[in-house]
């Protein structure tokens, strides 16, 4: 794992000390009432690589507080680059961001002890065991009471469910492990924010569950998670709010119920009788009708469905099944940029 730097490049301004959730940014003079109630607020934030990569273009992100927020996006969108200006292990080019109410990288000393953050994968000892590899990252904390060190590391452990494994060397973990203790690590002390980069990149389906039943968990404990995901389905299944990148841009932000709801569902019709199907849903207003082996689809018109159905059945087509899938993110997503989710970026 990534262990933020703690240090700080400026001198902190005064009243730092009282740190508590939601209070921080009506403090100092960039504090504003919107950024109050949310953990983290950028302004304009832009990254431009030394290389003249133009990473990261003018975001401005808005993460409630207490949200399950996915930081969406295909590989290469700049996603990282955003987490790692936001952990303040790298300065912006310009603009501003704000974590827990405080300027980043500026006040990285008083806010990153109220942070866990996995990016990236972990970096972990190969040739300790995992229960040893917390243990160390523990020791790491200044902040971490050395007589409650034991607990705490067995805590995490049993809470990312690694407790049989602990004795292992990291080296033989499986990466679905090795993440798992990289989350343990981040879990060692109570969080205000957690901040996840890709973690459930490179596991397995169970793992993924795993991984995202945790995140439930901790969220309901009122720890704010912001997860970064190139997959569309984790984002929908474990996110309450969602922000979706592309080529370094903000597209959009936002509730995950939101965002689907601003794209219609799919109407779909199973039936043997597809032509005439067809022709009955598009006289019904039914937009964008498609006619495959066994079904129709279309784009639900206005008007009330039940009407629809008996101006179908009236016609003599046999309905198997008529449902409205619900629309999801990816329509949402393919509505807003006129092109499909391309997870290869
Ligand atoms: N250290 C770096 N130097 C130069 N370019 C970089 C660096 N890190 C990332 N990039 C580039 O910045 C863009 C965004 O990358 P990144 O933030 O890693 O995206 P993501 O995490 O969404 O995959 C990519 O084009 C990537 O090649
Ligand atoms: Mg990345």
């Amino acid at each position: 794992m990534d262990q933020p730097s703690a240090t700080e490049r400026e001198p902190e301004e005064p009243g730092d000390s009282e740190q508590s959730r939601g209070s921080g940014a009506s403090r100092g003079s960039g504090g504003d009432a919107a950024a109050s109630a949310s953990v983290i607020d950028t302004r304009g934030l832009t990254k431009r690589y030394r290389g003249g990569q133009l990473a990261v273009d003018g975001l401005d992100l808005t993460v409630p507080v207490g949200s399950v927020f996915g930081f969406l996006g295909p590989n290469g969108s700049g996603k990282t680059t955003t987490i790692r200006m936001l952990m303040g292990l790298i300065e912006p080019t310009s603009g501003t961001a704000r974590v827990l109410g405080r300027p980043m990288p500026r006040a990285s000393r008083a806010v990153l002890p109220h942070v866990g953050a996995l990016i990236e994968g972990p970096a972990l000892y190969g040739f300790l065991s995992g229960r040893d590899n917390l243990l160390r990252y523990d020791a790491a904390d200044p902040t971490a009471d050395p007589r409650t060190r034991r607990a705490r590391v067995e805590t995490a452990l049993d809470r990312v469910g690694l407790t049989a494994a602990a004795a292992k060397k990291a080296r033989a973990y499986s990466l679905g492990m090795k993440q798992r203790l990289g989350l343990a690590a981040a879990l060692l002390q109570p969080r205000k924010l957690l901040v996840l980069d890709e973690p459930t990149n490179g596991l397995d389906p169970q793992g993924m569950r795993e991984i995202r039943s945790l995140v439930r968990e901790l969220a309901a404990d009122g720890t704010t998670v912001f997860l970064s995901s190139h997959l569309l389905d984790e984002i929908e299944q474990v996110c309450t709010h969602a922000a979706v990148m592309a080529q370094g841009r903000l597209i959009t932000q936002g509730a995950v119920a939101d965002l689907a709801a601003g794209a219609r569902g799919l109407l779909v019709v199973t039936t043997p009788d597809t032509g005439e199907a067809a022709r009955v849903l598009k006289e019904q207003g039914v937009a964008d009708v498609v006619a495959a082996e066994d079904r129709v689809t279309g784009e639900p018109p206005e008007r009330d469905l039940a009407e629809v159905n008996a101006a179908l059945v009236a016609a003599g087509v046999r309905v198997r099944g008529f449902v409205l899938e619900r629309a999801s993110l990816e329509d949402a997503f393919v509505a807003l940029t006129g092109e499909g989710f391309d997870v290869a970026g």
